[in-house]
Formats: C-alpha cells, sequence, structure tokens
C-alpha cells in the first residue's frame, strides 16, 4: 500500500515538475508576459468572462510598447507567441511562411473524415489541396456563382418585405445567416434548402449543430484542442456522428445526381465533381477523393455562412447608428443599378466602391475570425534572440489588437467606411487589416465572402431603413465561448420599407 502511495506521490510530483517547468520557458527566456495560472495558463478568463479573441487583443495593447516583437503565453500549457509588432506579423504570414505553414489544430482524416479539411490539414498534403481548389475561387468562377447569389437575395427581399409592413422591430442576425445559408447550400451543397422560408430546414439545423456541438459533449476538448497529435494517435473525433452522416449522404446524393443527369450549375460541387472524376480515372495530381470531396464541401460551408452573415448583421448595426452613411450607400446603390437597367450585375456590385468600404470597416471592427494562428515548423530567426520562436511554439496574431489600435486607426471606435479608400489604405502599414488573413493560407473564400455581403447588404440598404431600437444592445456585447465574432443576443433593429 505504502509502495502505491509512494508511486502515485512520485508521478504527480513528476507532472507538477513538468507542468511548471513548461510555464516557465518565457520567463527563463526573458520574453515579457503574464503570470500563468497552474492550470490555465493565460486563458484564465475564457469562455466565462472574455471572448478568446478579447484576450489576445487586451494582451497585444498591453505589450505593444515592449522592448520585444512579441509577449509570451501560454494556452493552458501549450507556449504560444502573441505578436505585437507588424514587421513580425509580414514575416510570420508572408516572408517567412515557410517557418509558418501549419495552423497546428486538430484533424483525423482517417476516424474523422469531415475534419480533414483545408483549413485544418498540414504540409504537403495542404498545399496540395491548396492547389487544387485555388481554381474553384477564380474572379471567373465568382461570375459564373454570381446569378445564384442574386437569385437568394431575391428571396430574402421577400421575406424581409413580408416581415416589415409599416415599420418593425426585427431580430436581423437570424434573417440574414438563412441568405448566406441558402447561398452556400446553394453553391457548396448544390441544394435548394430553403432556409429562409423555412427557418427549421435541415441544412441549417445541421450547420448550426456542427459550429456548436462538439463530440464527447466538450469534455476532451481539452485533450483535441490541446495535444491534437495525441487525439489523432486516440483515434479521437470532433464532430458529432449525426453532423457526419447528414453531410455525407447529402454530398453523395449530390454527386450521384450530377454525375447521372450531367446537370451543370457552375457552382463549388461542379468543380468539386470535376476533381473527383479525375480521380476516379487515376489522375490522383489533380483530383479528390470522396472523402477529400466531402471535407472541403463541409468546410466551404461551415468557414462560409456564419463569417458572412454576422458581418452583414454588424454592418446593418453600424449602419443603424449612422444614418447619413446609410443613406449615402443607398444612394450609391440606388445610382449604380440605374445604370444597370435596375439589374443586380456582377459589374454593377464591383462599382459600388462605398458599399466596399463599409463592408471593409465593418470587418475592421468586427473580424469574424478576430485571431489567426499558425505554428512553427522549424525554429525561426534563431541568429536573433529578439525575434527568435522556437519550433513548436503556436504563434497567435490579434488581428482584432491590431484593428482596434489608435496608432494605426485613429479614434478606433468610431465607424468610418472613409478608412478604406484607396489612399488611406496606401498610407497604412502593411497586415493593418487581417479579416481574412495574410499571406498563402488566407481564406480561400475571401472573394466569395465579399460577393455575397455585397449582395446582401445591397438588397437590404435599398429596400429597407435600419435604425436604432429600444431593444438594440449599445455597446454590443459577444458571444464569450464561440470563437467567431458574434453578437450575444443578436442584433434587434427597427426596420421600415423605404419609399419608392
Ligand atoms: C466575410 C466572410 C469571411 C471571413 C471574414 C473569413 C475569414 C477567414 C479567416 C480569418 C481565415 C484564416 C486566414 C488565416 O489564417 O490567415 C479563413 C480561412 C478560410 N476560409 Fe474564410 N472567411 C470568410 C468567408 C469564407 C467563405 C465564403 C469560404 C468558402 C466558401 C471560406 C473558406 C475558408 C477556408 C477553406 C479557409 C482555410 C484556408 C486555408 O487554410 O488554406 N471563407 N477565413
Amino acid at each position: 500500500m505504502s509502495l502505491v502511495l509512494a508511486l502515485i506521490a512520485i508521478v504527480v510530483s513528476l507532472v507538477l515538475f513538468a507542468a511548471r517547468r513548461r510555464h516557465g520557458y518565457w520567463q527563463r527566456r526573458g520574453i515579457p508576459h503574464d503570470v500563468p495560472h497552474p492550470l490555465f495558463g493565460n486563458i484564465g478568463d475564457w469562455p466565462k468572462k472574455r471572448q478568446i479573441a478579447v484576450i489576445f487583443s487586451d494582451y497585444y495593447r498591453k505589450y505593444k510598447s515592449a522592448n520585444y516583437p512579441f509577449a509570451g503565453f501560454y494556452f493552458f500549457f501549450t507556449r504560444t507567441a502573441v505578436v505585437t509588432d507588424l514587421d513580425l506579423v509580414k514575416r510570420v504570414l508572408i516572408k517567412d511562411f515557410n517557418h509558418f505553414e501549419n495552423r497546428g489544430i486538430f484533424y483525423n482524416e482517417i476516424d474523422d473524415p469531415l475534419s480533414a479539411t483545408v483549413f485544418s490539414i498540414e504540409g504537403q498534403k495542404w498545399r496540395h489541396l491548396r492547389h487544387k481548389l485555388t481554381p474553384t475561387f477564380t474572379s471567373g468562377k465568382m461570375k459564373h456563382m454570381f446569378p445564384i447569389v442574386v437569385k437568394v437575395g431575391e428571396e430574402m427581399d421577400k421575406v424581409f418585405s413580408n416581415k416589415v409592413g409599416d415599420e418593425k422591430v426585427l431580430e436581423i442576425v437570424d434573417l440574414v445567416a438563412r441568405y448566406t445559408a441558402d447561398v452556400i447550400g446553394n453553391c457548396a451543397f448544390g441544394l435548394n434548402c430553403n432556409s429562409q422560408q423555412n427557418p427549421n430546414a435541415d441544412f441549417v439545423s445541421f450547420g448550426k449543430r456542427a459550429l456548436s456541438e462538439r463530440r464527447y459533449k466538450g469534455l476532451l476538448d481539452f485533450i483535441i484542442f490541446g495535444f491534437p497529435k495525441l487525439s489523432r494517435s486516440l483515434r479521437l473525433k470532433l464532430n458529432v456522428q449525426e453532423v457526419e452522416d447528414f453531410y455525407t449522404k447529402i454530398v453523395r446524393d449530390t454527386i450521384d445526381y450530377r454525375l447521372k443527369t450531367k446537370e451543370k450549375r457552375n457552382d463549388f460541387m461542379d468543380s468539386l465533381i470535376e476533381m473527383y472524376q479525375k480521380e476516379q480515372e487515376g489522375n490522383s495530381d489533380e483530383g479528390l477523393t470522396f472523402n477529400e470531396i466531402l471535407a472541403q464541401a463541409f468546410i466551404f460551408f461551415v468557414a462560409g455562412f456564419e463569417t458572412s452573415s454576422t458581418t452583414m448583421g454588424f454592418a446593418l448595426y453600424e449602419l443603424a447608428q449612422n444614418q447619413d452613411t446609410q443613406d449615402k450607400l443607398r444612394k450609391e446603390i440606388n445610382d449604380v443599378l440605374a445604370k444597370h437597367n435596375n439589374q443586380f450585375t456582377y459589374e454593377g456590385i464591383k462599382e459600388m466602391k462605398y458599399l466596399e468600404q463599409v463592408v471593409m470597416e465593418t470587418l475592421r471592427k468586427y473580424p469574424a475570425l478576430a485571431h489567426l494562428t499558425r505554428k512553427t515548423q522549424l525554429d525561426f530567426s534563431p541568429e536573433d534572440p529578439k525575434n527568435f520562436i522556437s519550433k513548436g511554439t503556436t504563434v497567435v496574431i490579434p488581428a482584432l489588437g491590431i484593428h482596434y489600435d489608435p496608432d494605426i486607426y485613429p479614434e478606433p471606435e468610431k465607424f468610418k467606411p472613409e478608412r478604406f479608400t484607396e489612399e488611406a489604405i496606401a498610407s497604412r502599414p502593411a497586415c493593418a487589416w487581417l479579416p481574412f488573413g495574410e499571406g498563402p493560407r488566407n481564406c480561400i473564400g475571401l472573394r466569395f465572402g465579399i460577393m455575397q455581403t455585397c449582395v446582401g447588404l445591397a438588397y437590404l440598404i435599398k429596400g429597407y431603413r435600419f435604425s436604432v431600437a429600444p431593444e438594440t444592445q449599445i455597446p454590443i456585447k459577444f458571444v464569450l465561448k464561440s470563437f467567431l465574432l458574434s453578437a450575444e443576443n443578436g442584433i434587434y433593429l427597427k426596420v421600415e420599407t423605404v419609399s419608392k
């Protein structure tokens, strides 16, 4: 008995010693950092008190003026460098990308095919997949998908007009989320999921579950997020079985249907099916297997649906508080539409420069994914101790902190689309605006995200006036436990039809 107790005491002491040693890393290197909590490291406020990007943003503000280009941080026990200098941001994301190619997050292509997305996979496999998927997102492909987006925009207009009547207070995030779900459902899965007419459409409820529900009821999140490689060896999975079954069936049925009927819709699914056919013909250099297609269709939906809908919601929230900006935008939309026979055209949307500035400023204040992560493959800059980041360190770029830095954006709380004229952009340093990340691993769906956001906003601002209601929450509070920035209680605004 006493031998067992002695053994337990030795194991506990070893674990405590290893933990303390891990938490002593930044101190040993003399890098500025907050004192870590013995269990949670520096992440103790999450998810109860602060949203994760807000924690990194506060850290950026605190350590920006320290004498180092980054500050030390512990994500539980994971050694993390929070970058506080834009030159180093540029090196990590662009110039020295070969050191920082991966995100170091969980995926398990064998047991959990849905998790092996272009967002999560690593190294040579990621490079190949990204290369194969890039042609799916060219401006030519966007142009082909534009009519689908416009059709769904028209439906959203009808839904709003049925709801509004003369004047009403509406929760708008849910309404615009149904628009983006329909757009991506159409383009990535080839489905008329019709969530605008039918709010309980399976497609959207499974999409929401994919974002919010965790396998094992979240109890193993600590291992999955903290030790992705170990989790893979333990054959853990991230996605809930029902979600996996639902999306697998949709993709299987869609492929079978399109191959049988030879139907072409010029959407993401067509591009993915072309790659599937190449694989079937033995051309695996350019082809994709069924499981690879499945994972990519899934990530297009997950990465493209909520990011764009929250952007639309926050844009309307700001426009409701800035009526002059809203009027100026409405005038631009009407003027451009008048030049294009009152039709929504791809070229017309591109001509709406002020609309683009409104979206860019919205994404500055509310970048959906407000912190970027990379993991070092190789020791970075060993010759220069100030910049040295050792192999295996997680690197965080605190996009939210940079976007609210008054030295880069004076009066950062104010909503000013004029910050995004060509001249104003040129006057700022590189990597000062990061809602889509930067460099070879930036957002592959950037063009599509901007297109669907702009089309949706153009429909809404043309037809309706948005203003603040007693129910509008000012200042906004973010959902604390979500990785994406979203409004805690939705966004309530007064909505009136604009007289024609
Ligand atoms: C307003 C809308 C969107 C925002 C704000 C957004 C934001 C982001 C951000 C911040 C990243 C990480 C970039 C980095 O680490 O440097 C990312 C990656 C990604 N996004 Fe988006 N996104 C949007 C729309 C979309 C859409 C519509 C799609 C697909 C149809 C998409 C697919 C992806 C994918 C696949 C990646 C991973 C790319 C890779 O690792 O190679 N996103 N997005």
